[in-house]
């Protein structure tokens, strides 16, 4: 039976599509079904591409769980992939589905995470540290934001001169080479 994997994203979503195309033709793996918080968020686009149903649950909605538990539900998913994803995960879903929810965060954890660290303000504040290098962590999900087990750190220069921009990129670039094969991996 092939593992089913729904992918939750607020934003771009350029992860969620290297997954589903690192895993097309998978016997092992399924991604069914991708969520976001966001109605206009780009990733629906490329859901739509992709042809994978998209659907948007507000604020409230996924606080209330129930909503998003019955549609999980109803495409059978038995695991979850943060990509880009801004809400925190309530409790009563990471019990659902424990072990079995995992984040990608732009940076080397415990470093650089927590409340109000996401995109561009992550890659800002690492080169406003002075860090010599920066990375990508994929961590296990708990009640506190990147907060759980990590299960993969990768790494890359940073340069004086780079820009947050170029920060971003080169951490991008590392997203999308280690993401899929973590899943792999672990599940
Ligand atoms: C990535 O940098 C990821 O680490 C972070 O949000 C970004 C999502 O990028 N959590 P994309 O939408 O997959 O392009």
């Amino acid at each position: 039976m092939p593992l089913r994997i729904a992918i939750f994203a607020s934003g771009s979503g350029s992860n969620a599509e290297n997954i589903v195309h690192y895993f097309s033709g998978s016997s092992e793996f399924q991604f069914p079904l991708i969520i976001s918080n966001q109605p206009n968020a780009y990733v629906h686009k490329r859901a739509e591409t992709l042809k994978i149903p998209s659907f948007t649950f507000t604020k409230e909605q996924f606080f209330d769980v129930k909503p998003v538990l019955e549609l999980l539900t109803e495409y059978n998913i038995d695991a979850i992939v943060l990509a880009g994803f801004l809400l925190k995960i309530p409790t009563l879903l990471i019990q659902h589905f424990p072990d079995k929810i995992i984040n990608i965060h732009p940076a080397l954890l415990p470093k650089f995470g927590g409340k109000g660290m996401y995109g561009a303000r992550v890659h800002q504040a690492v080169k406003e540290a002075g860090e010599p290098e920066t990375g990508i962590t994929i961590h296990y999900v708990n009640e506190n934001y990147d907060d759980g087990n990590i299960i993969f750190q990768a790494r890359c220069p940073i340069s004086a001169t780079d820009t947050a921009e170029m920060i971003a990129a080169k951490v991008h670039l590392l997203e999308h080479e280690y993401y899929p094969q973590v899943i792999e991996k672990i599940w």
